[in-house]
């Protein structure tokens, strides 16, 4: 973790982050409808394009049954990327630039092309997201 921590801080992608902004859940629902192209939360939630992000936060990368992850985000499961809310604020940043320093692999590409510039959406469709995550309070204290 620190590691990653260390080599994003490098990039510029974690000051990108910035100081803690207020999260807003019904503001981050709103915002959700952008990663609704692809992605779908609840109890009748299918893949898509991206795979369900019920129970994101404390789950290991690419660990979604059933939806076909690209070989980064396989690669990167399997050397032990587990999503807190931390580490998917700086995916949706931009998740190519996240992969490849994450992978230390300059070629490495990412499935999700979409990156979400704008703090203050990032941090509220990430409240959003959690609460779809049951295990998200466990996670925050690691
Ligand atoms: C244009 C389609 C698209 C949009 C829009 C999109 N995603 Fe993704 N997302 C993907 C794809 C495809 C993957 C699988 C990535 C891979 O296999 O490399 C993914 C993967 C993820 C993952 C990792 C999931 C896992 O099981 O490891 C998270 C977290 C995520 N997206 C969050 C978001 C959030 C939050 C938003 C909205 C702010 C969003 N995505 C918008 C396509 C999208």
């Amino acid at each position: 973790m620190r590691t990653i921590l260390t080599a994003l801080a490098a990039t510029g992608l974690l000051s990108a982050a910035g100081p803690a902004l207020a999260q807003d859940v019904a503001a981050g629902e709103k915002v959700f409808k952008k990663c609704k192209a692809c992605h779908r939360v609840g109890d009748d939630a299918k893949n898509g394009v991206g795979p369900i992000l019920n129970g994101v936060i404390g789950r290991p990368a690419g660990s979604v049954d059933g939806y076909k992850y690209g070989k980064g985000m396989q690669q990167a499961g399997a050397a032990g990327l587990v999503w807190n809310e931390e580490l998917i604020l700086e995916y949706i940043t931009d998740p190519k630039v996240f992969l490849r320093t994450y992978l230390d692999d300059p070629k490495a590409k990412a499935k999700m092309v979409f990156k979400f510039k704008k703090e203050q959406d990032r941090m509220d469709v990430l409240a959003y997201v959690k609460t779809f995550s049951p295990d998200a309070e466990a996670s925050a204290a690691d």
